[in-house]
């Protein structure tokens, strides 16, 4: 009997001392450990690199031609100074037609492995020719592109350089742009060198903010690896008629309204947020998840549960996101060639 005492006066002190909010055990080199950079970028082995393959897709993502106005370029919307993103709450297409969705940023798309916010592009070559064309977007039919394109002198000798015998091509313009679109890889953060085991790299707040993230908030269960993306879709609790994912995957009820995992590298520079641009800033995301979504639809995922978060916490949170911000060099738009 006294044992038994005894064991339940443990019990109970335990039990007190969870209630007090004692940390749990946390493994930080193994979990920081999930989040190492990779070495080298990935190319297809039907599209490598080449100097002048990324040359080429540089000169063509700038080139405003590629568009029915002559006025948008795929930088437009993805630019460079604004995290290859624009900004805006929806992207502003052909004749200042505002689009249904924001653009979303193009770095670090090498690893990706479905693209759009509803995964409809299986590659950054199938995805590159659909703006170009898309009548509310940059509004070229495929024939004038190339017309265009074959009138210029040094685009026939950049292309014969980066494709040789291919050609100019709706082909060759998507593997040059896909080939540049790999080559965006955000630079090292303040996060990569804690990952790396430099203590100092990192304010407290963001290291306890890392804590959450991995913890009791539970981004990372979608926001994971070095990119911060699952690769997955899920409904977060967006309110809204963009079905998503399901318009690509009809039948499937879980795909009702989610949208891809965007990506949270240089996050903070990206403001306002999401597929529609409906949250300003980050503190806006991060209410949302506090609230486990606003619409709580059958779709809704499970992993989002309404949260218990301080608000020195979610302080903490942004903090660890900001450290996710890196300098990275800007490219000057190349000369357009004639
Ligand atoms: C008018 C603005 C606009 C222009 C111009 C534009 N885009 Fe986009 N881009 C968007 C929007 C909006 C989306 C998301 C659309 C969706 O998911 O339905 C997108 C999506 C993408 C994606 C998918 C990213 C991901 O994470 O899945 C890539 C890659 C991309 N664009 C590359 C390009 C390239 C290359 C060009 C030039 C040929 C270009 N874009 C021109 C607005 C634009
Ligand atoms: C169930 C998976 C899931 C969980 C859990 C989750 N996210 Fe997300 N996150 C997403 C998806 C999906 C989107 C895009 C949703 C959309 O646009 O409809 C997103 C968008 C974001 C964005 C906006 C990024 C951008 O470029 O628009 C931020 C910031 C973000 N999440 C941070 C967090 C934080 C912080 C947490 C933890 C509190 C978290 N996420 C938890 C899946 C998740």
């Amino acid at each position: 009997v006294g044992r038994r005492i005894l064991c339940l006066a443990i019990a109970a002190g335990i039990a007190a001392s969870v209630a007090e909010g004692a940390p749990e055990p946390f493994d930080w080199s193994g979990r920081l450990a999930g989040y190492q950079r990779p070495a080298r970028i990935p190319f297809p082995s039907d599209n490598g690199w080449s100097e002048a393959r990324e040359t080429l897709g540089r000169t063509l993502y700038f080139d405003p031609r590629l568009s029915q106005s002559a006025t948008v370029s795929c930088a437009t919307c993805h630019n460079p100074a604004l995290s290859w993103g624009d900004g805006l709450p929806r992207a502003v297409g052909h004749a200042m037609k505002t689009l249904r969705r924001r653009s979303p940023t193009v770095l670090n798309l090498a690893w990706g492995e479905l693209f759009f916010w509803d995964g409809r592009a299986e590659s950054l070559e199938e995805q590159a020719l659909g703006p170009i064309t898309s009548p509310d977007e940059m509004n070229l039919t495929g024939d004038e592109l190339l017309a265009r394109l074959r009138a210029v002198g040094e685009y026939r000798s950049l292309f014969e350089a980066a494709y040789p015998d291919e050609g100019i091509t709706l082909g060759t313009v998507a593997k040059a742009l896909a080939t540049f679109e790999r080559t965006l890889v955000s630079a090292e953060a303040p996060f990569d060198r804690w990952v790396k085991g430099d203590e100092t790299a990192v304010s407290e707040a963001a290291k306890r903010g890392f804590r959450l993230f991995e913890t009791k908030a539970r981004c990372a269960s979608c926001h994971s690896g070095w990119r911060f993306t699952d690769e997955s879709f899920h409904d977060i609790g967006l309110p809204g008629d963009d079905v998503g994912r399901a318009a690509v995957l009809p039948g499937i009820d879980v795909m009702r309204h989610a949208f891809k995992t965007p990506t949270l590298r240089n996050v903070a520079r990206r403001a306002p947020y999401m597929h529609d641009g409906s949250e300003k800033d980050l503190e806006a995301v991060v209410d949302l998840y506090v609230r486990g979504g606003r619409e709580k639809r059958p779709s809704l995922s499970d992993q989002i549960e309404p949260l218990d978060l301080g608000k020195a916490e979610r302080r903490d949170l942004i903090e660890f996101l900001h450290s996710l911000t890196s300098e990275d060099p800007i490219p000057a738009s190349p000369r357009l060639p004639l």
